[in-house]
């Protein structure tokens, strides 16, 4: 299998921690690319119409996306009800804490482009403040969560997701009115898919 990837992609991450969890990672091959909304990378359009990362390039020739479908792919691979469960209440809760980190990827990804490609004279500063307001609103709602003994699709992304945070938007400190969540954070980012995929600045 082959991966486009960035290292700095909070939804590359949730894919690289779910296979190095599910002991596939070794049979995927990482192709590292640059791309943002204003500079689209020409062969990953050509697999990906959408033109985003990740993408996964499957051992037939077929190509996955976006994270969600990546890493529910690879549990199937791994036998299923690993990191996805199959059924119940159990379900529910993942996908919905899955979907709760990839709302804060999504604004907090956007907020980055508004930084780092927007030029500062197009910026609309009530925009950034509508993101980051879903960002923080999602952290306190996090807060209020028991997140303990769980580790499934929903808590890898939420790790990814503060991972994100902390590259991109350490300035925000979020740990400081967040102390529940500061200390799961520190205890998951112990295992060796996520400490291994931890993103640097570039
Ligand atoms: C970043 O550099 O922050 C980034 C790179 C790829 C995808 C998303 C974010």
């Amino acid at each position: 299998m082959k991966l486009y990837f960035n290292p700095a992609s909070p939804y590359v991450r949730k894919v690289r921690v779910t296979a190095h969890e599910l002991g596939l990672d070794g049979r995927i091959e990482l192709i590292s690319i640059s791309l943002t909304p204003v500079n689209p990378h020409e062969a990953l359009r050509s697999s990906n119409p959408i033109g985003k990362i990740p993408t996964l390039i499957t051992d037939d020739g077929a190509a996955l996306y976006d994270s969600p479908v990546i890493c529910e792919y690879l549990d199937s691979l791994a036998g299923g009800n690993r990191i996805f469960p199959t059924t119940g209440p159990a379900r529910w809760t993942a996908l919905r804490r899955q979907a709760l980190a990839d709302g804060i990827m999504d604004a907090a990804v956007l907020m980055r482009y508004e930084e780092a490609a927007r030029p500062k004279e197009l910026r609309w500063q009530n925009w950034i403040d509508g993101q980051l307001l879903k960002v923080r609103t999602v952290l306190d709602a996090l807060e209020g969560e028991n997140l303990d003994g769980a580790f499934d699709i929903g808590t890898i992304s939420i790790a990814c997701a503060l991972g994100y945070l902390d590259l991109r938007f350490a300035s925000e400190s979020w740990r400081a009115t967040r102390p529940r969540l500061a200390t799961w954070t520190a205890a998951i980012g112990k295992r060796p898919s996520l400490a291994g995929t931890t993103p640097a600045v570039s």
